[in-house]
């Protein structure tokens, strides 16, 4: 059967850089606890006038330019994101109006911090029977808006970035030399789903949106920061060894793991328990903080960038977030 292969990458972040000292003047914290606890030095947040879709649209120009293809190229768009700019309907539509282009679909993701791997697993699908041929995967977010900038809010706020990446895909010709997507293996737990999420606004609660939610802080994320923590620690490794099991191949074997970049002691965890090299383990979290679906796409565009991987090499990618969702990829560059 055919593969899938990565055509082009590209990302897009907002120009507005927030220190940790920036976010000690606005709540109780510091830029050792930021630093020590998650390895975050900077994080983008938007300006007035960025939206998710903006930060989008400025991704995808960017990987279509790459592959020297347009937008009416496209025959499917794929959007993941936890931040929507609306409730409904999704941000691909959104998308495909600001890149002009009509008719093709426009699939609404949301899977979180993995939802780039459950993206990817849907257009490997896809291309793989033939039924698309040239498919946009975008993760974008804005978690700036989103966020508790008080003390309350500490334990996330410091945490979470805005950005955007966007990866071009399509079928290779005949068996691609080995190359193209490997496997994707995509997991969940839903048991876990309150362990990391956003409560309301929501049509489970009649009124579906209420003044006393508000003043709750119902809209805001809250996560138990340890449980999660404990999860991704376990369950990142575990699926970076799925996915080298199902190719046959071994930690030494890869070449580049782009990690989902949620913590910087989390990816230091997940490199030690899959036995991984520091020069095997692609870490920009220090500058973008967690960009959740969108971090994958940012971090492999910033790889190639740096020529950590060339045409032939094992790239494994792997993620996990609120859900509790997780899986990997394995692809031959
Ligand atoms: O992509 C998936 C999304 N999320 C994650 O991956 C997050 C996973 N979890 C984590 O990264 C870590 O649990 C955190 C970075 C969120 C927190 O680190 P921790 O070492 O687990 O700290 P903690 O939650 O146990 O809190 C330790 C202390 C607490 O104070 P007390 O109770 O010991 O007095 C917190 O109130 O640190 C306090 N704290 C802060 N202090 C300064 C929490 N947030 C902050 C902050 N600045 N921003």
């Amino acid at each position: 059967m055919r593969r899938t292969e990565f055509l082009s990458t590209g990302f897009h972040v907002p120009a507005r850089v927030v220190t940790n000292d920036d976010l000690a003047k606005i709540m109780d914290t510091s830029e050792e606890w930021i630093v020590q606890r998650s390895g975050i030095k900077t994080r983008r947040w938007v300006s007035e006038g960025d939206t998710g879709v903006s930060l989008a649209r400025e991704a995808s120009l960017k990987a279509l330019a790459k592959a020297g293809l347009t937008p009416r190229d496209l025959d499917c768009i794929i959007y993941c994101t936890c931040t929507p700019d609306h409730f409904e309907p999704g941000n691909g539509v959104f998308l495909q109006r600001e890149l002009g282009i009509t008719d093709i679909p426009a699939l609404d993701v949301r899977n979180q911090c993995s939802g780039f791997i459950y993206g990817l697993s849907i257009a490997d699908a896809w291309i793989r029977t033939g039924q698309y041929r040239r498919i946009l995967l975008v993760g974008a977010e804005v978690h700036s808006r989103g966020l508790d900038k008080t003390t309350r809010g500490r334990d996330t706020a410091v945490l979470f970035g805005d950005g955007a990446g966007a990866v071009v895909l399509g079928p290779l010709d005949g068996n691609g030399a080995g190359r193209g997507v490997l496997s994707t293996h995509i997991f969940a737990d839903g048991r876990y789903a309150e362990k990391l999420w956003v409560d309301g606004p929501g049509l489970a609660h009649d009124p579906y949106v209420s003044v006393e939610m508000l003043e709750q802080g119902l809209h805001r994320a809250v996560m138990e920061g340890r449980e999660v923590f404990k999860f991704a620690s376990i369950k990142m490794p575990e699926s970076v060894g799925i996915a080298l099991a199902a190719n046959q191949l071994k930690p030494g074997d890869i070449k580049l793991l782009v990690p989902h970049q949620a913590n910087l002691r989390i990816i230091e965890m997940v490199q030690k328990a899959a036995g991984l090299r520091d020069d095997q383990v692609y870490i920009n979290i220090q500058r973008y903080g967690n960009t959740t679906a969108a971090s994958i796409p940012i971090a492999l565009d910033e790889a190639l960038a740096e020529h950590r991987l060339a045409r032939g090499d094992l790239l494994v990618l792997t993620a996990f977030g609120s859900g509790f969702t997780w899986g990997s990829a394995a692809i031959r560059w």
